[in-house]
């Protein structure tokens, strides 16, 4: 008899979900026996579905709003990087304990050394837009990557400053109204609010100081060319979409629950492009 694995993303609402689409297509791609769904499991019931996790059958699954905080404090935390972040995105059972770790930095990362193949971390200055969840997993990563400086601009400033507080002396906060001006000593600059999202405020900055070399990231993916990174490319800056992030988070899951490290690729960049497409 095959063994079916069974792998899941929890969220209240889930529908919005693409992990499914993603993580189905990679089945397909590699004929492996396997299952993905999603499920909704609202905040009442969310401590008994992760005490059931191993008994309902998954190897694994995703984790994402509102849960990402709460369970992290429910299972084993994986790594020393999602311990300082105490948010997991990730879960999988090794013998017989629940796992959870994040791999939004990861796949930050990954997205833009993939995007920009001469992209080296290495002493860069960061600025980073936003401090909440995304910015904080994407802090960590650039900051295992060796970067030289992250400056944090947010509009709650307390939240940038608990960053600084918190990641180092290398974490610097800057002002949220006029951050343009750190933009000259800027090599990448990264949206992390969820400015510029379909239905919400574009964010508003001028980009003409940064410098010709610059990379310009948006993690928003909906739609997929921000008005930001269109202001950027239009200035002829690189510019790297919420899409890779979005993809590469999901590689380390996957290589986990089903044995197989598995690819991003232009195909599956369109799959998910057309899904945003059709519902954006
Ligand atoms: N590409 C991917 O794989 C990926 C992964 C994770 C998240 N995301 C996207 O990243 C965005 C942020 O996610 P998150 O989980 O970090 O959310 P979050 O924890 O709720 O943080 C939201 C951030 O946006 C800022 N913000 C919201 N509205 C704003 C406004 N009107 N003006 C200025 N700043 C505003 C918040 O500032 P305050 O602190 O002042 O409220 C905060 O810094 C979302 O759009 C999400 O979809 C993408």
């Amino acid at each position: 008899m095959i063994h079916v694995k069974h792998a899941c993303v929890i969220g209240w609402p889930i529908e919005h979900s693409r992990s499914p689409l993603l993580h189905g297509y990679w089945l397909k791609k590699y004929q492996i026996p396997g299952r993905y769904d999603r499920i909704a499991v609202s905040p009442e019931t969310l401590d008994s579905f992760i005490d059931g996790f191993a008994g309902r059958g998954f190897v694994g699954g995703n984790v994402t709003i509102p849960h990402k905080e709460a369970v992290f404090r429910r299972v084993a935390v994986a790594d020393p990087l999602t311990a300082r972040l105490g948010s997991v995105n990730t879960l999988y059972l090794s013998d017989g304990t629940l796992y959870g770790t994040s791999t939004d930095g990861y796949g930050f990362v990954a997205s833009a050394k993939q995007a920009v193949k001469d992209l080296d971390f290495a002493g860069i200055r960061v600025a980073v837009l936003g401090a909440g969840g995304a910015a904080r997993s994407i802090l960590g990563a650039l900051l295992e990557q060796g970067v030289g400086r992250i400056s944090v601009a947010n509009r709650s400033p307390e939240r940038a400053e608990a960053f600084a507080a918190e990641f180092g002396q290398k974490v610097e906060v800057v002002p949220w109204h006029g951050v343009e001006t750190i933009f000259a000593r800027t090599d990448m600059l990264v949206n992390a609010t969820s400015l510029g999202m379909t239905g919400k405020d574009p964010l508003r900055i001028d980009l003409s100081p940064l410098p010709a070399h610059a990379v310009v990231c948006d993690i928003v993916y909906v739609p997929l060319l921000t008005p930001l990174l269109v202001s950027a490319r239009s200035r002829g800056l690189r510019i790297i979409d919420g899409l890779g992030m979005l993809m590469h988070q999901a590689v380390p899951g996957f290589e986990r629950w089903f044995g197989v490290r598995p690819e991003v690729t232009a195909e599956l960049r369109s799959l998910l492009e057309a899904d945003v497409m059709a519902k954006k």
